[in-house]
């Protein structure tokens, strides 16, 4: 049996932001338990403090470079997975995760945290599976600030969710490390003149991992590699694409707790009742025949809301209604704003984070807008597809992965596919829609059986990440 530890910033059921926290929540359960002992550790965030309760295990001092400060290690067990959580308050019981001046020093410290709390974890770990940025230091300090043989046996997965976030920060943050400088002067952890803790992981894990087969490929080119794809290019042989999986426990139409009504491949006229609660609720016109567009998702640029914004008036030109549930850039939450008074009754923004609306907007929209400029994985258009609601994405990264175009001739297909970052493509791709909707229902019924029979489980990725760990 193999111990493996999983080092994430966020992390389901008790803090979530995006995508990431569906995986820390799920793959977790997925791994072979006969093989893999596994537990995972997160920073625990004010939000975790107030909400749950839990034991403490531990009290224990980390010094890195000039940070010098006491933490301490709880536990929870969810699902039968041990969840440590590494508390420092001066760094983390603060409202919100990210986006402080002082995101360096705070995961800096998360880093060299987890190397410690290692010797509290009741069974020993080979293998840590380190995710995105915030993580990106503990393959190096394992290896190069620990002389011991422990630290220096344990082998290191770095799993890429989003190449745009790199954690690059000023020289002077390798202040908080006890790592010799040439480990900046020489290359490995320099990024322009700063330093990188993605570049860190890329460099020193011993397995790269992203989330998908084609982003796997496409970081590899100057349009996705945000300046790293060359230091992904040494690594290469080395690195994996594994698609995602969703946690088709708590992601089931037929006993989701949020749903106004339960329904399943041999029950679809449910579904419509779902649609019709979300039109009341939201106050839209109560009409079970409108085409009616969803879209749950950070706004931010990635997610292609522009095209969005851009094509706003011919869209709602046509007989459709929209609801977007989503929070970020304010800019664009300005632009989105205003729909509800252009389109009264007919276009709804519901601003802010909503777990419980999300589900209810998964299962009462027809179609799942997704036009992402680029998308690791995506795990929206997977939980779109077990709802049997159609996505509606671009071919790009893990949506080109996991939805099948719709095919008239063939009736094959999970959902709509444009290729372009273009406003046209995409428009001309809703009228599509709009018309296989309206005047093809009996494709439009195939595809939604299609879709809820598509396998988005952990099944097939956990297999592929058990072969992976069984490489180290
Ligand atoms: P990303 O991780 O890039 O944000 P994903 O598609 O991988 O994109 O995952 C997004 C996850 O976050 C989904 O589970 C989605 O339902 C959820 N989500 C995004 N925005 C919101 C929101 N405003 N309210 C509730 N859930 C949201
Ligand atoms: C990132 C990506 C998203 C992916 C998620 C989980 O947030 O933007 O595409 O699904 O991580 O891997």
């Amino acid at each position: 049996m193999r111990g493996v530890l999983y080092a994430a910033a966020e992390g389901l059921p008790y803090i979530k932001s995006g995508g990431l926290a569906d995986v820390i929540g799920s793959l977790p359960q997925c791994i072979d338990h006969d093989k893999y002992q596994v537990a995972v550790v997160m920073p625990m965030y004010k939000k975790i403090i107030d909400k749950f309760e839990m034991e403490k295990v531990a009290d224990f001092p980390v010094q890195s470079g000039i940070i010098n400060k006491q933490a301490s290690l709880y536990k929870d067990v969810s699902n039968g997975i041990d969840y440590y959580f590494i508390r420092q308050d001066d760094y983390f019981y603060r409202d919100g995760m990210y986006g402080f001046a002082d995101d360096g020093e705070r995961f800096a410290f998360y880093c060299k945290a987890v190397l410690e709390m290692l010797k509290f974890v009741p069974f020993k770990i080979d293998i840590i599976h380190t995710h995105d940025w915030h993580t990106g230091m503990i393959p190096i300090l394992a290896k190069k600030e620990y002389t011991d043989e422990y630290h220096n046996s344990i082998k290191h997965v770095f799993t890429i969710h989003n190449l745009a976030f790199q954690g690059n920060f000023p020289r002077e943050l390798m202040n908080c490390f006890n790592l010799h400088s040439r480990y900046f002067d020489n290359g490995d952890l320099k990024f322009d003149t700063g330093m990188s803790f993605m570049k860190g992981a890329i460099v020193y894990a011993d397995k790269i991992t992203t989330v998908s087969n084609s982003y796997a490929g496409e970081i590899l080119s100057p349009e996705f590699g945000e300046r790293l794809n060359e230091a992904l290019s040494y690594r290469r042989n080395d690195l994996w694409g594994i698609v995602n999986g969703i946690d088709t426990d708590s992601w089931n139409p037929e006993t989701d707790k949020n749903l106004f009504a339960h329904y399943s491949l041999k029950n679809m006229a449910n579904k419509k009742k779902n649609k019709r609660d979300l039109q009341r609720r939201l106050g839209l016109r109560e009409d079970d025949n409108v085409l009616l567009m969803g879209m749950v998702s950070r706004l931010t640029w990635q997610k292609g809301v522009s095209l969005l914004i851009e094509k706003m008036s011919t869209i709602m030109g046509q007989d459709v209604q929209l609801i977007i549930l989503g929070t970020g850039d304010n800019y664009i939450e300005n632009q989105l704003k205003r729909i509800e008074f252009d389109y009264p009754h007919r276009a709804v923004f519901y601003c802010g984070y909503d777990e419980a609306l999300s589900h209810s907007i998964y299962a009462g929209v027809d179609m799942f807008l997704m036009p992402s400029l680029f998308e690791p994985c995506g795990i929206s258009q997977l939980i779109s597809m077990r709802y049997g609601t159609l996505p509606l994405v671009r071919e790009v990264g893990g949506l080109r992965d996991t939805v099948v175009p719709y095919n008239e001739y063939t009736k094959a297909g999970t959902g709509f596919t444009f290729k372009n970052f273009s406003g046209d493509d995409f428009i001309y791709m809703i009228k599509y829609a709009i018309e296989v909707f309206y005047y093809r229902k009996d494709d439009w019924k195939k595809m939604m059986k299609n879709a809820m029979k598509e396998d988005v489980s952990w099944q097939k990725s956990a297999l592929l990440y058990d072969q992976l760990y069984s490489c180290l």
